[in-house]
């Protein structure tokens, strides 16, 4: 065998040198990610949040789903603002995105509107979700968390992808529920806390209706009347919706734990996290002690966040978030 110059060997260790370094920066997500090239990120998204926010409450929860919609299937990446086109069906027109609400896409549009003016080509959809998500669900009482910059949007968006595997549905029997978040490294807990989300924002009668009426629901009687009575005309109606914390619809506390004991949880899947030994114990600790419950919601959420997130050549910063570059 040729033995291999001195010279060569070393520039290939230095290309192999440069190719890792590259790759280690490229992927380091930090908090003052724009500090530099859009100094006015925050400012900028915060003010759009707000005007939406005021104008229109239910933007918090819209986004929220919207956020957990993205990346819970395939990583943080705005794939699921992607519009279809001719050739391509998209992740937002698989069934289970067809009642993502219109409000959540409209302040990410909005949002990156007002970023393209002030920092041209500089700014993820996917960071924009993220903090978005964030600054919306402190303006409804959530606890702070940090969110880490630096993801990149995908290049596609595809429809197929999306089914009921990928993402959780209200009649997944809980153990169902565990191996998604399981399979994406989220831990019981983390899925009790993220479940949390059902603070705040309404479902459709269709996700619950079906199951009110059937006996040994574990709806509490005089709620489950109420149900059937708001629901009553969903199969001609089918906007009809009902918060799922009948409580503090509006307000994001840990009064969704203290209702499932009660039988006032909305969704099946509500129900299941009381009903099963393996989640029972969190809803009971988040039940008892917001604070804890704010803790590991701020934790989780930040986790989700950086779930699946691409950087360097694996994305782009897309100049529309509904369309490929
Ligand atoms: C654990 C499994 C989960 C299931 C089975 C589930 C299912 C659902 C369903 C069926 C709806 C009603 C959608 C509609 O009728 O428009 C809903 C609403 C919602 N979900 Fe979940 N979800 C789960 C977890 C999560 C997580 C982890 C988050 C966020 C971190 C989340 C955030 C929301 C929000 C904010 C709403 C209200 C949306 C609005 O008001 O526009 N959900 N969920």
């Amino acid at each position: 065998m040729a033995k291999q110059s001195p010279l060569k060997s070393l520039s290939l260790l230095f290309f192999l040198f440069f190719t890792l370094l590259t790759s280690i920066s490229e992927s380091r997500l930090t908090t003052d990610f724009y500090s530099k090239s859009c100094p006015r990120f925050h400012d900028i998204i915060r003010d759009t949040i707000t005007n939406k926010q005021i104008t229109t409450p239910t933007t918090a929860a819209a986004l929220l789903r919207l956020f957990f919609h993205d990346c819970f299937p395939n990583g943080c990446d705005a794939s699921v603002l992607i519009s279809s086109t001719p050739f391509n069906k998209a992740e937002r027109d698989a069934s289970i995105n067809l009642s993502l609400p219109g409000d959540g896409f409209d302040v990410i549009v909005r949002a990156k509107t007002a970023l393209e003016l002030a920092c041209p080509n500089t700014v993820s959809c996917s960071d924009i979700i993220s903090v978005a998500t964030r600054d919306l669900l402190v303006t409804v009482g959530a606890p702070y968390y940090s969110v880490y910059l630096g993801r990149r949007d995908s290049r596609t968006s595809n429809s197929s992808l999306i089914s009921a595997d990928v993402l959780p549905l209200p009649s997944s029997p809980i153990s169902k529920l565990i191996q998604q978040f399981e399979a994406r490294r989220f831990s019981v807990q983390e899925m009790v806390a993220l479940s949390g989300a059902h603070s705040i924002g309404f479902s459709h009668c269709k996700e619950f209706a079906g199951r009110v009426t059937r006996q040994d629901s574990g709806y509490n009687p005089r709620f489950a009347d109420a149900l059937k009575k708001a629901c009553s005309n969903y199969p001609k109606d089918p906007t009809l919706s009902v918060f799922n914390d009948i409580m503090t619809p509006n307000k994001f506390d840990n009064m969704y734990y203290q209702n499932l004991p009660k039988g006032l949880g909305l969704l099946e899947s509500d129900h299941g996290l009381y009903s099963d030994p393996r989640t029972r114990p969190f809803v009971d600790l988040y039940a008892k002690d917001q604070d804890r419950f704010f803790k590991d919601f701020a934790g989780a959420m930040q986790k989700l966040s950086l779930y699946g997130v691409k950087t360097g050549r694996r994305g782009e910063i897309r100049r529309r978030c509904d369309a490929i570059n």
